[in-house]
């Protein structure tokens, strides 16, 4: 099954969500390892590691909100509180727009600093803004920010799975699980 459907996500869908999941916990660690690592080559390279990632993340952020506009949405199951599903409606797009906003912050920051950078190490990647010091000091700190809000809100998605999988019994995370759409 490639498309959605009301009641489970397609194969793309499930394959987009669990390989931007494994790539934003790498990315945290990179961005952390690459922040604190002492001036050295392995630092420039945790570096070229992090800001690659970031753009891949960008990329597939994208085809994702392309595929998710071009496809149904699961409903939610009936009997759900509206307060639940408001909650699920304003975190996914939540997570949505941290997902656009880190790399894009992330790109401002590499464009200020003004430092040559290929993406994978195979091309460069084009400047969005000029060199500007005070921008770069906002850019890092709104960049920091972001993954703060991204890491609380990510921590609430988590816990809400488990809580629909193990608390309510109903088959919200296994429907996001690789293979289990047709029992959905
Ligand atoms: C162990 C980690 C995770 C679990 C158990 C999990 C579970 C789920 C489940 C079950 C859904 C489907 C909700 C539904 O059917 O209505 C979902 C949707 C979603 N997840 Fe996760 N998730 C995890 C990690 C992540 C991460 C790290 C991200 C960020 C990259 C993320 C972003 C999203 C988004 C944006 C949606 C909304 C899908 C949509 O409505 O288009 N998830 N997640
Ligand atoms: C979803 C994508 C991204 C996530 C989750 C992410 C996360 C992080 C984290 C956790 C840090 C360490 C905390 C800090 O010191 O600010 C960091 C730092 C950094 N990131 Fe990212 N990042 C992403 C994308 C990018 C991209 C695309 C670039 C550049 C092209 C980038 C460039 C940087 C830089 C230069 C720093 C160091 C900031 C400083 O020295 O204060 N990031 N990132």
């Amino acid at each position: 099954m490639l498309r959605n459907t009301r009641e489970s996500w397609g194969a793309p869908a499930k394959l987009l969500h669990w390989t931007m999941a494994a790539l934003v916990f790498a990315q945290f660690a990179l961005g952390w390892l690459a922040a604190s690592w002492r001036l050295s080559p392995t630092k420039l390279n945790l570096f070229v590691w992090h800001k690659s990632t970031g753009i891949l993340l960008l990329a597939l952020v994208t085809v994702r909100i392309v595929w998710r506009l071009l496809n149904p949405t699961p409903a939610l199951p009936a009997g759900l509180p509206r307060w639940e599903r408001a909650a699920a409606r304003a975190s996914h797009l939540l997570l949505y727009l941290l997902l656009v906003a880190m790399p894009l912050t992330g790109w401002i920051i590499n464009s200020t600093a003004n430092i040559p950078f290929r993406v994978f190490w195979l091309f460069p990647l084009p400047d969005i803004t000029a060199p500007d010091k005070a921008l770069e000091e906002l850019a890092k700190k709104v960049h920091l920010g972001l993954f703060i809000a991204l890491a609380l809100t990510l921590t609430v998605h988590i816990g809400a799975a488990l809580r629909h999988h193990f608390v309510k019994h109903n088959d919200i995370l296994a429907r996001m699980l690789p293979g289990k759409g047709r029992r959905a």
